[in-house]
């Protein structure tokens, strides 16, 4: 792999990493106003972004490349509400698409097609990420102030559990 590749690729590990840090946070900050159901949405939240962090990890290294981990951000730790707390997170994933976008053009630069091809399932699963999370947005704006709507939306999101795909 070019070195411009893999210093691409390097860079979205930490972005990975940062957005499972971020999402931790917001799972503790769930937990201290204890919407448990929100919690355990973002638990599982936090081990696929893990898993994307370590997806691109195992990727670099796949292509004779080598991982370097870097700092990682220091996360935001209260949100006035649940709902400013998910547009929080739809923006974040909108920022990573972007992120996603830019590391495909740097694929395209430098005629990396593999590179291309495995940034697929990124592009195919960004999507998906911020459709959940505009939905939960758009169901919060709904309920309001209503709070046995936000309870109910919260035992709804605590059956969520995080699959780990058959292929890393
Ligand atoms: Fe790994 Fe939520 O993007």
């Amino acid at each position: 792999m070019k070195k411009e590749m893999e210093k691409a690729f390097n860079k979205q590990v930490n972005a990975e990493l940062y957005s499972s840090y971020l999402y931790l946070s917001m799972e503790s900050y769930f937990q201290s106003i204890s919407l448990s159901g929100f919690a355990a949405w973002m638990r599982a939240q936090v081990q696929e972004e893990m898993f994307h962090g370590i997806k691109m990890y195992n990727y670099i290294h796949e292509r004779g490349g080598k991982a370097k981990l870097e700092a990682i951000a220091k996360p935001e730790e209260k949100w006035e509400s649940p709902l400013l707390a998910f547009e929080h997170i739809l923006a974040h994933e909108q920022h990573v698409t972007s992120l996603i976008n830019n590391l495909i053009d740097v694929a395209q630069d430098v005629r990396d097609h593999a590179a291309k091809a495995f940034l697929d399932w990124f592009i195919t699963e960004q999507v998906e990420e911020e459709a959940s999370a505009g939905q939960i947005v758009d169901r919060l704006r709904l309920i309001g102030n209503d709070s046995s709507g936000l309870f109910f939306l919260d035992s709804e999101l605590g059956k969520r559990v995080f699959v780990m795909p058959v292929k890393q």
